[in-house]
Order: C-alpha cells, then structure tokens, then sequence
C-alpha cells in the first residue's frame, strides 16, 4: 500500500519565511512554549516522557528520561546547560539541515521548553561549520527571539532565563558523538571522553548537562501544545511520532520525507519514486555509515527502532541509502571504512589500527586470488574485537555495516572482481 509524508515537525517548511519570525508566530509558533512555561518543569519532563518521545540523533534513547536525570543530578551545581546536536555528520543524513535552514524556530523552541524542564539558564546550538544557511538562519532566529522576548532575562515575564549561542564544529564527524562535543565546545581538541560519567551528570565546564539533536528538539513544542495523547495517534506504542528520514541513492526523487514510525522500507522507497530506471531493489544502508544493510527480504520490516534492532537492522539517524540491481555493496562497504579511518581520531589503538587494516583488508577483497572466504570473516571477526575494545562508539561502528554485508551479500563480496 503506499503512503503519504505526514507532516507534524515539518509541517512548516515550504510554507514559512524561515527569516520572519512573524510568519511562525501567524503558524502557531511560540505556543508551546507559552504553555510551557505555565506548567512546572517536571510536568514537562512527564508529558515528553508519556508522549515517549525518543532521541532522533540515533540512539532512540528516552528524551524525557533524559531530561529527568538531567534535572536531578548534582543539585548544588551553579548551572545547567543545554547543549543542541546540530552537528549531523551522518552520511546520508540530512535532515537537521532542513529544519535549521527553513524552519529554524521550531528547533529554537524546542531547545528553551527543554531549558524550561531541566531548569538551564545557558544554552550551545553546535552547528556543523559547513553548514552556512543553518548558521544563518537559525542566528537570524535567535536574534529575533531576543528581540521577541522568547529568550534572555525573565522570558515572557515568567522569571524564566535563558540564554543560547552558536557554536561551529570544523567537520569532525566524531565531534557529533556527545562527549566528543562537549570537548570541542569547551575549546579543546575533538577526542572523546570515557562514560560514565554521562553528560547528564558531568557535561559541558563539568555541569549537567542536557545533549539532544536538532530533530528531537523540533517535536518537543508540538507534544507540549497538542498533548501527548494527540501525538501517540502517530507511530507505533514503542516508537510514537513520526521520523524525517532522508532517502539517497537510486530512487527517483531523493529527499526528505516525513512518516509516522513503522511504515515499511518498501513504502518509503516508494515514497520516494520508487526505484530508477525501473531496476530492482537490491540493497539499502540504513543508518548511514554507522549503520546495517538490508537486502530485499527487510522489504517490508517496519520501521521502528525496535523492529529494526530485533532483526538486526538499524534506523539511526534515518538516513536510507538505496542500491539498486547491478550496484556493487563491495563499494558502498569501501567507502564506510575508508570514512570509518579517517574519521578515527587515533587515540586509542584498537580503533587507531584496525580502521586502517580493515581498508587494506577490503583492497585485498579486490585483488585476485587468496581465500576471500576466510578473509572477509577476519575482516568481521576484527571488527567484533574492535567493538569490544575501542574507547569510544566510533571503534564500535565498522562491525556494523562490515556484520551486515557479510551476512547478505558475502557470496558476492568474496567472488566479483570489483
Ligand atoms: C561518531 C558519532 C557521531 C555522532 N554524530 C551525531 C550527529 O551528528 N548528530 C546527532 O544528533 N547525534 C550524533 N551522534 C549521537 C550523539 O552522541 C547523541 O547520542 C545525540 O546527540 C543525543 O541526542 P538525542 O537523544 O536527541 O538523539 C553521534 C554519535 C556518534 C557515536
Ligand atoms: S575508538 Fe577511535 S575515534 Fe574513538 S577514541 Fe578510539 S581512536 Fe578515537
């Protein structure tokens, strides 16, 4: 059956002048957090938690829980912060840019209701630096909702006050890992922290500290206007709501869709125009780099993180990078670990050597000759020991699309000339 987008978080895009904060206003914007700040702050942690609204930046971890250690932890210190993941490093994953470039308020309040919650006073909006229209855009926006009084000292007159920046990362894709953030932000290098502790207890400048993505933000002030009953309507009983996912690759209208969780691969590839040239569905990339592929039997699997999981798939960031018949897997795999070695920031050696051998591994898998068998299972077994042993989630990840090629497409990884 196909489907349609249905459109909540994006629902403005296309629609609004990203620059007019008056257009937002007419929309319907601010509301939210007008109502937020009418309720108290661990009221809003429970209707976030009961809507069971979950992190978009690819963990699917509970954003209200979060919010709620957050807000318990170290109550002696002097402040909280919130700090925005607008790094989106994911390949294939582009959907915080759509929201940061065309609808920037949205996200913007989103991040004070979540200031609101846990009680923060400070607030970084971390942007990807080659991201110019999002740093634009959402500047523009922060401007306006000073002038607004949607930010700053005693917000609307509630004796609320919050104060938010931009931050730029310089293109590290480890930088988007949260610990990693919080180092960059604090002016150091981009290395990783070890957890715990989490950023929830000792975060940013050592305070707790909330880290939540651009898109998870962008939901907070719908499910605090509408109710969490109103957003259970969309999405499955384990992952409510909807999902932006970006679809890339062999399709014929790449982009950004909107959907409630748990239509099928099928639909969203349909969704998306189906696939080019009339070809055949061979394979997708679900996740991006960090994440599975599936091949024609995961078709028609819901989308949920929790189907996919339990199948040994992930959802990620959303990001769907489409394969059709006649594309090689073997370069797709190529091009994740070769990402996988340059983004490793070489601290730590199970991850600083085995990215490197895994690229020289998967050259071999093109070369003539030897057992490509026993080569590729190496190849996976390594990454498994790399997952055990490396310090942060980076080391962890080439297991995943590695596992997952091998498990689908490892006749044709061992035997093609590539
Ligand atoms: C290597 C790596 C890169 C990541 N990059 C991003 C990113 O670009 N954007 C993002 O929101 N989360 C990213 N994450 C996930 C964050 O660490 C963190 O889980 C997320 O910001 C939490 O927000 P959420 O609960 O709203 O999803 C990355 C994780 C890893 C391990
Ligand atoms: S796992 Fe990789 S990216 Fe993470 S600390 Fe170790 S070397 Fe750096």
């Amino acid at each position: 059956m196909s489907i349609q987008e249905t459109r909540i978080v994006l629902k403005n895009i296309g629609k609004i002048d990203p620059y007019r904060i008056e257009d937002y206003i007419n929309a319907g914007g601010y509301e939210g957090l007008k109502k937020a700040l009418q309720m108290k702050p661990v009221d809003i942690i429970d209707e976030l938690m009961d809507a069971g609204l979950r992190g978009r930046g690819g963990a699917g971890f509970s954003t209200g829980m979060k919010q709620k250690f957050t807000s318990e932890s170290c109550q002696r210190c002097p402040q909280r912060y919130v700090v925005v993941n607008a790094d989106e490093g994911e390949p294939g994953t582009f959907k915080d840019r759509v929201i940061m470039e065309q609808d920037p308020h949205l996200y913007l309040e989103g991040t004070i209701i979540a200031a609101r919650a846990i009680q923060a006073t400070k607030g970084y909006i971390y942007i990807r630096g080659e991201y110019h229209e999002s740093i634009k855009a959402t500047q523009k926006a922060i401007e306006d909702a000073y002038a607004a009084g949607f930010l700053g000292k005693d917000i609307l007159g509630s004796g609320f006050d919050f104060d938010v920046e931009i931050k730029l990362g310089a293109g590290s894709y480890l930088c988007g890992e949260e610990l990693t953030m919080l180092e960059s932000l604090e002016g150091k290098r981009g290395n990783p922290r070890i957890k715990p502790p989490f950023p929830a207890e000792k975060g940013v400048f050592g305070m707790p500290t909330l880290v939540n993505n651009v898109e998870t933000l962008a939901n907070a002030p719908l499910i605090i206007l509408h109710g969490k009953d109103w957003y259970r309507k969309y999405g499955t009983e384990r992952s409510p709501g909807t999902k932006v996912f970006t679809i890339s690759g062999q399709v014929n209208a790449p982009g950004h869709y909107e959907v409630p969780f748990g239509v099928s691969l099928q639909q969203l590839i349909d969704l998306a125009g189906g696939i080019r040239d009339g070809k055949r569905f061979k394979a997708a990339l679900l996740g991006g780099a960090a994440g599975t592929f599936v091949d024609a039997s995961m078709l028609d699997e819901r989308m949920t993180y929790d189907n996919l999981r339990e199948k040994g798939a992930t959802l990620g960031s959303g990001a769907v990078i489409v394969m059709a018949e006649g594309d090689p897997v073997y370069d797709i795999l190529h091009n994740c670990l070769r990402f996988f070695r340059h983004e490793s920031c070489g601290k730590c050696v199970p991850c600083r050597v085995g990215t490197t051998q895994l690229v020289l591994q998967a050259d071999k898998l093109k070369e003539g000759g030897g057992d490509k068998e026993a080569l590729l299972k190496q190849m996976v077994r390594e990454s498994e020991i790399m997952a055990g042993t490396s310090l942060c989630p980076l080391g962890q990840s080439p297991i995943l699309p590695l596992e997952s090629a091998a498990r689908y497409f490892s006749k044709e990884l061992c035997t093609t000339q590539h």
